[in-house]
């Protein structure tokens, strides 16, 4: 029977894994702990993204070891078994058949003999990969295991003599897509446009920013998305200064900005996308100005990737831009340098102009090899958002500029010979913003 899904792909992933690590080692990875809500509640389970990156299993309580050249099996799963009692309850589970026969495991046990079978591949390991702190309870049951081989390496001669954090492989692998992942992300990036550009036509003033929420939601949901892929952040007027303000329960009104930070998840891949723009009407003179510098920063930042260019490059550029608009406004005082030089800019704008995107929002990788930001490649896939964040007690600054706060945030893939915006399809451009803000 052929495997399910994408079987050729997690089977490709986990042999350049085995090729990363071997000789002489063993990966053993956790699968993420189930988390209790409240009660008897949990929330919903999401797998691990490196355990599904490399075997596309989603199931909680289970364990995938990777041993390269071991003669009983390269590729072991330990999984929950079939139970149908259980599985009335919870949905039906693929036990060990399913893990051979559905995800390609060369062997699968129940999760319940890991004990008695994963020390035949410990005592043959000279290095163990395994990411601590993951799964504490997992940590504890592996830990032993490891301990145990450990004590018989003298007597033997072979056994594992060290630990490595098997993370550092497996993320430098995910900070390049394949193309089955930037399908996954365009999937999740169509979603979110259509999510956000319903949020433009439904806000007006007397609606709770709930309402919005509950909008780009069902945008999501109804079209096959996992949910949001971070908690959504619908921030209306002085709240949008708040970075990650998810309350979402203030009364809107017309002519405020609302800023929308919000992703679907599809099929395990993030996208993360944010707009500003007036709530049921056009921008205001003074919002326009501040939009536009936002904009300029964020179009030039994105004009600086490609291959070659560095990770720290758009946000140099995105802040030069932003300094130079609040110098000509009136907000910050003094010469470029200087206000770069010496962080005077931090009060306005605090974070990083873009992360990593994929499996997580802020994905795994490098930002940083040897020292320097690290040179973009073809198939990164990084965020660019500058924003402006002016506090509604800053009194250094004139009264009408109080309270507000912009973020322009887009997706891109580094491709052969420059970019692509993977979130083209949401508007951005102050007439393709009130075209649906401000429709009657
Ligand atoms: N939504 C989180 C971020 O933009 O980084
Ligand atoms: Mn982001
Ligand atoms: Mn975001």
């Amino acid at each position: 029977m052929a495997l399910s899904g994408d079987g050729d792909n997690f089977r490709a992933r986990r042999k350049r894994m085995m090729e990363a690590i071997a000789p002489g080692a063993t990966a053993i990875m956790p699968s993420m702990p189930v988390a209790v809500r409240s009660g008897d509640v949990e929330f919903i389970y999401r797998q691990d993204s490196d355990f599904y990156y490399l075997t596309g299993f989603a199931e909680p309580e289970s364990v995938a070891v990777l041993s390269p050249g071991h003669p009983d099996g390269e590729f072991v799963m330990f999984v929950r078994p079939r139970d149908k009692e259980r599985e009335t309850w919870t949905g039906r589970r693929a036990g060990v058949e399913g893990a051979i026969v559905e995800y390609g495991a060369d062997k699968a046990y129940v999760i319940d003999e890991l004990e008695k079978i994963l020390p035949r591949y410990l005592e043959k390991s000279e290095r163990v990969h395994y990411p601590l702190g993951l799964n504490e309870k997992m940590d504890e049951r592996v830990l032993k295991l490891i301990r145990w081989a450990h004590t018989m390496r003298p007597r033997t001669g072979v056994g594992p003599s060290s630990i490595i954090d098997s993370r550092d492989i497996i993320h430098e692998a995910r900070v390049k897509k394949e193309p089955a992942e930037l399908e996954a992300m365009r999937r999740a990036m169509a979603i979110s446009a259509d999510a956000h550009k319903r949020a433009m036509m439904k806000a007006r003033g007397g609606m709770r920013e709930w309402q919005i929420e509950a909008e780009i939601e069902y945008a999501f949901r109804s079209q096959g998305a996992t949910g949001p892929s971070y908690p959504s952040i619908v921030a209306s007027g002085p709240n949008a200064a708040t970075l990650h303000y998810i309350n979402n329960d203030r009364e809107m009104r017309t002519g405020e900005l609302l800023l929308i930070d919000a992703g679907a998840e599809y099929d395990f891949y993030a996208a993360d996308i944010t707009r500003t723009w007036p709530i049921g009407a056009r921008f205001t003179g003074l919002q326009r100005s501040l939009y536009e510098i936002v904009l300029d920063a964020q179009l030039k930042a994105i004009d600086a990737i490609k291959p070659g260019m560095h990770f720290d490059d758009p946000h140099e550029v995105a802040l030069r831009v932003l300094v130079d608009g609040m110098r000509q406004l009136g907000i910050l005082h003094g010469s470029a340098e200087e206000i770069i030089e010496t962080g005077a800019y931090r009060r306005y704008y605090m974070h990083r102009t873009g992360h990593w995107l994929g499996m997580d929002v802020h994905d795994v990788g490098l930002y940083r090899v040897d020292g320097a930001s690290r040179v973009l490649e073809p198939g990164m896939v990084l965020t660019v958002e500058p924003g402006l964040y002016i506090y509604p007690d800053d009194d250094e600054v004139p009264e009408s500029f109080r309270g507000v706060g912009i973020r322009i945030e887009d997706d891109v893939l580094v491709t052969e010979d420059g970019h692509e915006v993977m979130t083209a399809a949401t508007p951005k451009s102050i007439a393709d913003v009130e075209a649906l803000t401000a429709a009657q």
